[in-house]
């Protein structure tokens, strides 16, 4: 198949990119990594998430930044929102601050989802319905994570079937787009295909984004898997930030500066201007005390320094 000669990234790492970070991160940093994003080009930005400050104590200023950034026209706003009074409290402020997009999250792994969001994956989809429909009906859009589309912390390998079991529910709800994440980054290539075509007979391919972490160091690899099958959307964080608290040992998505590096020497297009998305990397680093985890950053600005 012809490759997609254009790719729409969402940068999650001010959303899945903080949520694990132990350390304080204020919520005018925060607002800063988003502004930094959007000046280096991102169209899509997932920026916080509407859960329990019990469960991801990191996203409890969820309002704070979604008030705080300045919106700048093109670029699509969304945060997480697991049940209605996640929702609720993601439009309790004026229209102009609501998200364009809410996602709700549930998993292929039935231990997944009780860990994660404390419900079973048949509860979990009965829980969306209502706030899907509550956000088609206010004109918001809805995506649905699916999480351990190939592997999972607690079972282990997860079957093809389950992941198109979870699409097949997703749809049913009204969901209108959907990321096939490999969670904790046990992925490699066919297996990502694997989990693509399942996910494939239930949405069109435009509907369709990877969400890889890198864990084993297999993300780059199966995003050039997924953009083989037509998939055109892709989810990374700056920095290479990220990892979801409950699953253990998952690090970082894959490093958006390290995806836009590899689809850039392919010839294909993001409108991210690399140099910028380094620099609003560097800035998230420096606030957390360390060096950016992506690769194609190092190498950028060891040649910067000369
Ligand atoms: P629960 O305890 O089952 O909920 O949590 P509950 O309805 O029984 O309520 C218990 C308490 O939580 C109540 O408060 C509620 O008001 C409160 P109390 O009366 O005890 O004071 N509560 C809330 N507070 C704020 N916002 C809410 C909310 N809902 C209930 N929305 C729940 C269920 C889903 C809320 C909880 O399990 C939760 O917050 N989980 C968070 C999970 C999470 O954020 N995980 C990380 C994101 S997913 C991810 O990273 C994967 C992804 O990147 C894709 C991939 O890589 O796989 C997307
Ligand atoms: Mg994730």
């Amino acid at each position: 198949m012809k490759l997609p000669t254009r790719v729409k990234l969402v940068d999650v790492g001010p959303r899945d990119g903080l949520q694990n970070e132990k350390q304080p991160v204020s919520a005018e940093v925060k607002i800063g990594l988003v502004h930094r994003l959007q000046d280096a080009g991102l169209k899509e930005i997932e920026v916080t998430s509407f859960v329990s400050p019990k469960w991801v104590p990191q996203m409890a200023d969820n309002a704070q930044v979604m008030h705080g950034i300045t919106r700048k026209a093109g670029v699509l706003y969304s945060v997480l929102t697991p049940n209605m009074k996640g929702f609720e409290a993601a439009i309790a402020a004026p229209r102009e601050e609501w998200p364009d997009e809410i996602v709700v999250f549930g998993a292929a792994s039935e231990a997944f989802s009780q860990k994660n969001i404390n419900c079973s994956i048949a509860e979990s989809i009965e829980r969306f319905a209502p706030v899907v429909a509550a956000a088609l009906e206010k004109g918001i859009r809805v995506r649905g994570a699916m999480s351990c589309t190939v592997g999972c912390p607690y079972e282990g390998e997860i079957a093809p079937a389950k992941v198109g079991y979870l699409a097949q529910l997703m749809k049913g709800i009204g969901v209108q787009r959907v990321d096939v994440a490999d969670t904790i980054g046990v992925g490699t290539p066919r297996k990502v295909q694997a989990a693509m075509e399942a996910t494939l007979a239930h949405f069109d391919v435009d509907a369709i984004s990877g969400h890889f972490h890198d864990t084993y160091g297999q993300a780059l690899v199966n995003t050039l898997a997924a953009l083989e099958m037509g998939v055109w959307n892709f989810q990374s964080s700056s920095a290479g930030l990220g990892g979801c608290p409950y699953a253990k040992g998952a690090t970082g998505n894959v490093a958006t500066e390290d995806v836009v590096y590899m689809l850039h020497g392919m010839g294909i297009e993001t409108g991210i201007d690399l140099d910028k998305l380094i620099d609003a990397g560097v800035y998230i680093s420096q606030a957390l005390g360390r060096e950016p985890n992506s690769r194609a950053s190092k190498a950028i600005r060891t040649k910067r320094a000369g």
